[in-house]
């Protein structure tokens, strides 16, 4: 039974759609319905399509009692909307279905956990949000809230766990047919996130098994949408720590993304970390989700966003807000944590431009580089090697008024993306750096620029930082700029649906 919270949720989205053209949207980069978009949720793929969810609030373009918006895609590229699939309808939920996953089950039906918040007077006379787990089944459309729910509370959390931080379930199946799940939780005094292992033989009753991992204050406060899986014969957690401490060149966000990898432990059910680094370098990107592809590819998507710099008066008010990273492949590399965009992007490059061996100084522009939507690769080496260039740049989104620029310097190694001149009249963090890999100046770079966004792929994507931009749509020059010789190859394509 579809309860009338979800449909009109369902028949309001409907019809606002309709008022926002593809213009007015990226072109690539799936962006909400209409009104707010967070996380991406159950990520997935079910009958022969890949599914995604997201975190959703069509009714203003600021964060509300949360739904999951629903898209399929055969391409990871190409988005179709269908109807929201939950809403907080539930005296368990109201207060917002909060992010969660999905698996298929052997009966051909679709499980979602998901976190559901509703409110609850405490001793002290105050009002706290109280989070727990729920499940809905259902066919890739229409789903049903389980009639057991909530399924997980602070019952079933090893002693000293809050029952007002405990959320993001992600499920995924065990060769063997059962399944496990992690969650996220806080300690009873609040210090500090760790991640709760789960299992159950058939998706519906869950047994807690252990404490995977504790953060014990290393990484942030508490911690956000948890991740596990195994790639490349190693075992990896992603989670997304609030309030974190920056270390060095990583962790600069806040709100941060950290990638673990090492060895799951299957006699403690522990996982014992052997490297930590952040999964984005740039200034937007979070809660990441990943799926693994019928091809056995690991697809990881972010949300494109930061909470630090999207609280609600900091944004541009429109028809939609938030968007979701492009989605990338994952790969581990000398203990490091690859991204690539999907390889299905390059059915979407048209118009190739493309030189080679340009050597320059100062000032660049180059006939046929230039665009909004487009992916450009550049190879850079010194044009004197005895003689090593102090600073390349390249920007984009120009035009006289605005630009972004990333700049790279190879005395420091360091790449610096700056969207300070992009149009934005907030006072909010414009710039980031990374420490990157290079030898005498060579360096790699590949720009995925969307109408409102820049990921840029460092050396085949050892590094990786993105940052969305609202700059004017007509600011589409893209120029180079070197102190000191620069030799670069450039390849550019545009990038169309
Ligand atoms: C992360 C998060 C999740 C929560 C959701 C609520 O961005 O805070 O922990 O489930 O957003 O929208």
């Amino acid at each position: 039974m579809t309860s009338q919270t979800l449909r009109d949720a369902r028949r309001y989205e409907e019809a606002m759609a309709q008022n926002i053209t593809d213009q007015e949207r990226p072109e690539f980069h799936l962006s909400p319905r209409v009104g707010w978009m967070n996380d991406p949720n159950g990520f997935s793929y079910y009958k022969d399509k890949f599914h995604l969810y997201y975190q959703y609030y069509p009714y203003d373009s600021q964060w509300g009692p949360m739904h999951w918006g629903h898209v399929v895609s055969d391409d990871l590229l190409h988005w179709e909307y269908l109807p929201s699939a939950i809403a907080p309808d539930m005296p368990y939920d109201y207060v917002g279905c909060f992010s969660g996953s999905a698996i298929e089950l052997p009966d051909g039906k679709q499980l979602f956990m998901y976190t559901g918040v509703r409110k609850e007077a405490q001793p002290d006379g105050g009002v706290r949000d109280i989070q727990t787990q729920c499940l809905a089944t259902g066919d890739g459309m229409d789903y049903e809230k389980d009639p057991r729910n909530p399924i997980l509370t602070v019952e079933d959390m090893p002693e000293n766990s809050s029952p007002f931080d405990f959320r993001d379930p992600k499920m995924w199946k065990c060769e063997d047919g059962s399944y496990r799940c992690v969650t996220v939780n806080d300690r009873a005094d609040g210090t500090g996130g760790r991640i709760l292992l789960y299992r159950s033989e058939d998706g519906y009753n869950w047994k807690f098994e252990s404490v995977m991992l504790s953060n014990d204050g290393n990484f942030g406060k508490m911690w956000e949408c948890p991740d596990f899986f195994s790639l490349d014969g190693k075992d990896v957690v992603l989670v997304s720590p609030q309030d974190m401490l920056p270390k060095d060149f990583e962790y600069h966000n806040g709100d941060g993304t950290l990638c673990l990898i090492g060895k799951f432990d299957e006699t403690t059910k522990t996982f014992i970390p052997e490297s930590d680094q952040a999964v984005d370098y740039g200034i937007d990107f979070y809660a990441m989700q990943t799926v693994e592809a019928p091809d056995g590819r690991r697809i990881m998507i972010g949300w494109m966003q930061n909470w630090d710099t999207c609280s609600n008066n900091r944004i541009p008010k429109g028809k939609w807000f938030g968007q979701m990273s492009i989605p990338r492949e994952l790969s581990i590399k000398d203990g490091r944590l690859i991204q690539k965009p999907v390889r299905e992007i390059e059915n979407l490059r048209t118009d190739k431009v493309e030189y080679k061996n340009v050597t320059f100084e100062n000032d660049l522009k180059l006939d046929g580089v230039s665009g909004r939507c487009v992916d450009l690769e550049l190879t850079l080496r010194p044009g004197n090697t005895e003689d090593i260039y102090k600073k390349f740049a390249v920007r984009f989104a120009q035009n006289e008024q605005y630009h972004t620029a990333v700049s790279f310097r190879p005395y420091e190694s360091v790449l610096k993306i700056d969207r300070k001149f992009s149009g934005s009249r907030r006072a909010i963090i414009h710039q980031r750096r990374s420490k990157v890999n290079s030898r005498n100046g060579e360096i790699k770079l590949r720009l995925i620029l969307d109408r409102y966004s820049a990921e840029i792929f460092v050396n085949d994507g050892e590094h990786v930082l993105t940052a969305t931009i609202y700059t004017d749509i007509e600011a589409d020059g893209i120029s180079f700029f070197a102190d000191g010789k620069v030799e670069m190859d450039v390849t550019r394509y545009e990038l169309k649906k």
